[in-house]
């Protein structure tokens, strides 16, 4: 049975914007999506928002739902109550283009900060082999559908913009985190980077991005804090510290 739903949406672009509200019709098993697409059919041809795939799996169609960043092509409007006004915002982290649609390019650019996979000089494509439980550690964090929900919610950008060029956020440490399990990666030395680099040290394990990710992934659990253990294990494990400080020594004397 269909219903007459209040919608707030956010309607501007860089220069600023407001809160619209819509009354629109809402059926039976639609998501916040469809009515989005319902406004820009009926009442505001000109609403620009990002969708591809409508099945939570492009990760395009990210937003705050009532504060609450989701994608909008999952959220029930069965979720809510039918006199409830619903209001649907950009992404905040991230620079406005137009009404709905953030220019995520931070995302892209902590990408390319991330060193690529790096195997050994002798093994060629084909020869690569590797334990089955190290196949299926790194499996979870491929299920990223790059939403960046976790990147929009993390408190160390969200609220400070200045941080945003020494932190590449969870999704990219998480990305670092797996490179760094990879049994047959031989780049430069990743926990190193993670730190230096790549800011883990500003994450405080609030697990905010975990609670957001569509993807159920265990962001903080089997990603930061590993990352951050073994980090720690590497600077203060008196046994590392010595084999260090030997393989210093025989460097500078050869
Ligand atoms: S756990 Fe770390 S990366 Fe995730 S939201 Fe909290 S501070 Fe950010
Ligand atoms: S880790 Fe989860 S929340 Fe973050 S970008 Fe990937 S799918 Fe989205
Ligand atoms: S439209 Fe692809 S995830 Fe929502």
């Amino acid at each position: 049975m269909g219903y007459k739903g209040k919608f707030k949406v956010w309607r501007g672009d860089a220069s600023g914007g407001d809160l619209k509200d819509f009354e629109v019709e809402i059926n039976e098993g639609e998501v916040v999506l469809d009515i989005i697409h319902r406004l820009q059919a009926t009442q505001a041809p000109d609403m620009a928002c990002r969708w591809n795939c409508k099945a939570g799996k492009c990760g395009s169609c990210s937003a705050e739902i009532n504060g609450k960043p989701r994608l909008m092509c999952m959220t029930r409007m069965s979720t809510f109550e039918q006199d409830e006004t619903i209001t649907v915002t950009p992404l905040r982290t991230f620079p406005v283009i137009k009404d709905l649609v953030t220019d995520v390019g931070f995302n892209y650019t902590k990408a390319r900060e991330v060193k690529s996979f790096t195997p050994p000089a002798d093994l060629k494509p084909g020869e690569y082999r590797m334990q089955q439980i190290d196949v299926e550690r790194s499996q979870e964090f491929r299920k990223c559908i790059e939403c960046f929900l976790c990147q929009n919610t993390c408190h160390a950008v969200r609220d400070h913009e200045e941080n945003k060029e020494s932190f590449s956020g969870p999704r990219y440490l998480m990305r670092v985190a797996e490179l760094d399990m990879h049994p047959l990666d031989t780049a430069a030395d990743r926990k190193k980077s993670a730190q230096e680099e790549h800011g883990l040290g500003f994450c405080n394990i609030t697990k905010c991005c975990t609670e957001v990710c569509p993807e159920h992934i265990h962001i903080t659990d089997n990603a930061l804090i590993p990352l951050k253990e073994r980090v720690v294990d590497k600077k203060y494990d008196p046994l590392v510290w010595l084999g260090n400080k030997i393989r210093r020594r025989t460097s500078s004397d050869a």
